[in-house]
């Protein structure tokens, strides 16, 4: 099975990503409800939960993992693949290089929790890429609120986004990495808030394709994963909110899994 996980619902954006471009591999998310939002914490306690989801889905038979949470990504990527000797992948690498691929003016914007802003990780990802291109990151902590709560049509949401993506028009970017989880649920409003010449860059679909190519250099690692068709979704919280939110990012209603880790 393939291992997801995130600090909530939002890493469902991974799912979706992983089932359009891998269709028919059995998938095991943890949603880690009970200690989101993972975007206002320290390193030190993001990676201690970290750690604690990757070993409930090594338990559960995941033999490959997905950090789908940016703000995970960001901060607690290397002691991940120090610790477990399953694949791990991240959503900030896939993302990063395919934002120096996509920027003709290598001009990027970066958008995402605190957190991960803070980290630098992307500009330092980014410039290690490639020396000439120029990287600008704004935190938007209130995006996620505002998709949790299913605000994606209210005049609100689009004020604060254009409020937001300011800053980042200003420096005339030319491509934007949606750096965060929930972001690509409301790509539209982000998209005509920046400008329509301005290329997305969606860390979900970013990382699936990477997850992609992997399985097909590696045969013997491919051969590991079942593919039923089946997804298991565990939450370490339950509330009629992480269904909802569930409902707007996959279109569909799933089965939450309530587990004591
Ligand atoms: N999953 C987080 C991320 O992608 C966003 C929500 C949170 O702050 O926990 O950074």
């Amino acid at each position: 099975m393939i291992g997801i996980f995130d600090s909530g619902i939002g890493g469902l954006t991974v799912v979706k990503a992983l089932t359009e471009q891998l269709p028919g591999y059995d998938i095991l998310y943890f949603g880690d409800t009970a200690r989101t939002p993972y975007g206002t914490k320290s390193p030190e306690t993001v990676t201690r939960y970290a750690l604690r989801n990757a070993e409930f889905l090594l338990r559960k038979g995941a033999k490959l993992i997905i950090v789908a949470c940016n703000t995970a990504s960001s901060v607690a990527t290397d002691q991940l693949t120090e610790k477990f000797d399953v694949p791990v992948f991240e959503v900030i690498t896939p993302a990063a290089e395919l934002s120096v691929k996509t920027s003709e003016k290598l001009r990027v914007g970066v958008i995402g929790t605190r957190a991960t802003v803070n980290s630098g990780i992307y500009e330092k990802k980014i410039r290690a890429m490639n020396a000439d291109a120029k990287v600008w990151s704004v935190p938007c902590p209130l995006i996620v609120s505002l998709v949790e709560e299913g605000w994606l049509r209210k005049p609100e949401t689009r004020m604060i986004i254009k409020k937001y993506l300011h800053p980042l028009k200003v420096r005339q970017i030319d491509t934007l990495i949606l750096g965060c989880t929930h972001y690509p649920v409301v790509k539209d409003i982000i998209q005509r808030k920046i400008g329509k010449r301005v290329k997305l860059i969606d860390s979900s679909v970013a990382v699936a394709g990477k997850v992609k190519g992997f399985l097909e250099e590696n045969p013997g690692k491919e051969a590991l994963l079942s593919q039923t068709g089946k997804s298991l979704f565990f939450v370490s919280d339950i509330t009629a909110q992480f269904e909802h939110t569930s409902k707007n990012i996959l279109r569909k209603k799933i089965r939450l899994e309530h587990v004591r880790i």
